[in-house]
């Protein structure tokens, strides 16, 4: 796709307006569409206030120059003339349904048509359309303009020339795209979850206190931010539901069960940083510098943690939803883990990784610590992943 094709983008909220911007930076036109005038004005200042600021940094030449690439447009008609529609709407199978429905009426024959969805199966949105092999997933990562992650979706009914269009056209782009199989949480959204997961389960059964659980994540293991802290700052009405929403598509597997502990902070309405409380209580200051005394435990907080997040990156491998540099990719770009979760399982050992699961298997008896066994192979061969 050349740098003259139309990109139009459905939805001009957080991720819709980003991955505008990428657009345009790219070289592109942009019909950006919202069916809310008023998130549409929003979108429009947002947006000018962003290349603004790259204009004072010197990143670009001319912040109006680039805004000019931009129609803000409120009727879907207006995407007639586009090459690829990204869509990046509130994250509702029916509403995308009928959305795509809707514009497929408008585009040309030839016109892709992507996702941005977290949490839906490509290959259900792919089946509203009369053509589904148009249709794909492109996952951005939030905030799309400095995230360079991509995860690429084929749906089953995808043409599978659109994959390698849709990684040329994401490389062209600046991005770093990874290929995942339209299984649930594709791959960032379903290896990450044992870090939340098992880090609450850990603070559940009173082993450590969430400081102490963050400060080893942080200090010891090398993570950005420890698990509560990422969670307060991700926000509990997106990260549970992401969890509960991963769980509910894998058929209810242990693995991915929700916790009490999270659900009771949504419902509580206390959602994390942005209201001023959720596992640690910003309003009082008691933040992430909270009691971390008990730090005896690191070495054991440490292992279920990261044996559990490769025991997913593993299993992902094991089942085909990834490659193992895509796996990679996607941990250490997309989350931004201080290593791959394959190269870690390496350098621990898959058998010490293993001894872990199997020692958790056998305490508790629940299927959520069950091995890879893919995870099992390695560590009986002694052999590497990367
Ligand atoms: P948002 O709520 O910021 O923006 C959604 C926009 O879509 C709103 O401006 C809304 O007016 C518009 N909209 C809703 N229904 C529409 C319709 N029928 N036609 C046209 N416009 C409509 O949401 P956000 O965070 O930008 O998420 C959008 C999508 O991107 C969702 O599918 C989400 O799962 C996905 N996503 C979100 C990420 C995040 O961190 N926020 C990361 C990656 C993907």
């Amino acid at each position: 796709m050349t740098k003259e094709a139309q990109i139009g983008i459905i939805g001009s909220g957080a991720m819709g307006s980003g991955i505008a911007q990428v657009a345009a930076m790219a070289g592109h036109q942009v019909v950006l569409y919202d069916n809310n005038t008023a998130a549409l004005e929003k979108a429009k200042t947002s947006l000018s206030s962003a290349l603004q600021k790259l204009q004072e940094k010197g990143k670009i030449t001319s912040a109006a120059e680039l805004l000019n690439q931009f129609t803000f447009a409120d009727s879907i008609l207006s995407f007639a003339g586009c090459s690829l529609i990204i869509e990046a709407i509130v994250e509702r199978l029916e509403v995308k349904k009928s959305v795509f429905g809707e514009v497929e009426i408008v585009v040309n024959a030839d016109c892709i048509l992507a996702s941005n969805t977290s949490s839906l199966s490509i290959t259900s949105i792919a089946a509203s359309c009369k053509k589904p092999e148009r249709v794909i997933g492109l996952h951005f990562f939030n905030p799309a303009p400095l995230m360079a992650l991509v995860e690429i979706i084929p749906a089953i009914q995808t043409d599978p020339g659109l994959i390698t269009m849709a990684k040329e056209l994401m490389l062209q782009w600046g991005k770093l795209p990874v290929i995942a199989k339209d299984t649930p949480g594709f791959i960032v959204n379903r290896i990450a979850r044992p870090y939340y997961g098992e880090a609450i389960r850990l603070f559940e059964e009173g082993i450590a206190s969430i400081a102490a659980i963050d400060k080893v994540m942080t200090e010891i293991a090398g993570f950005r931010m420890g698990p509560f802290a990422l969670m307060d700052y991700i926000g509990h009405d997106v990260n549970y539901v992401v969890t509960e929403t991963v769980f509910q598509s894998f058929f209810y597997d242990p693995r991915y069960k929700p916790s009490f502990s999270q659900k009771r902070l949504l419902e509580a309405g206390w959602l994390g940083r942005k209201s001023g409380r959720g596992f640690y209580n910003y309003a009082s200051g008691d933040d992430i510098k909270g009691d971390a005394t008990d730090m005896s435990t690191a070495g054991l907080i440490m292992d279920r943690i990261l044996a559990m997040l490769i025991n997913e990156a593993v299993d992902a491998l094991y089942l085909g939803v990834a490659s193992v540099a895509d796996i990679e990719t996607a941990m250490t770009k997309g989350v931004n883990y201080p290593k791959g979760l394959l190269q870690w399982c390496d350098e621990w050992g898959a058998s010490n990784c293993l001894a872990v699961l199997d020692g958790l298997y056998e305490e508790y008896h629940e299927d959520r610590y069950r091995s890879s066994p893919l995870l099992r192979k390695h560590a009986a061969g002694n052999k590497k992943f990367v």
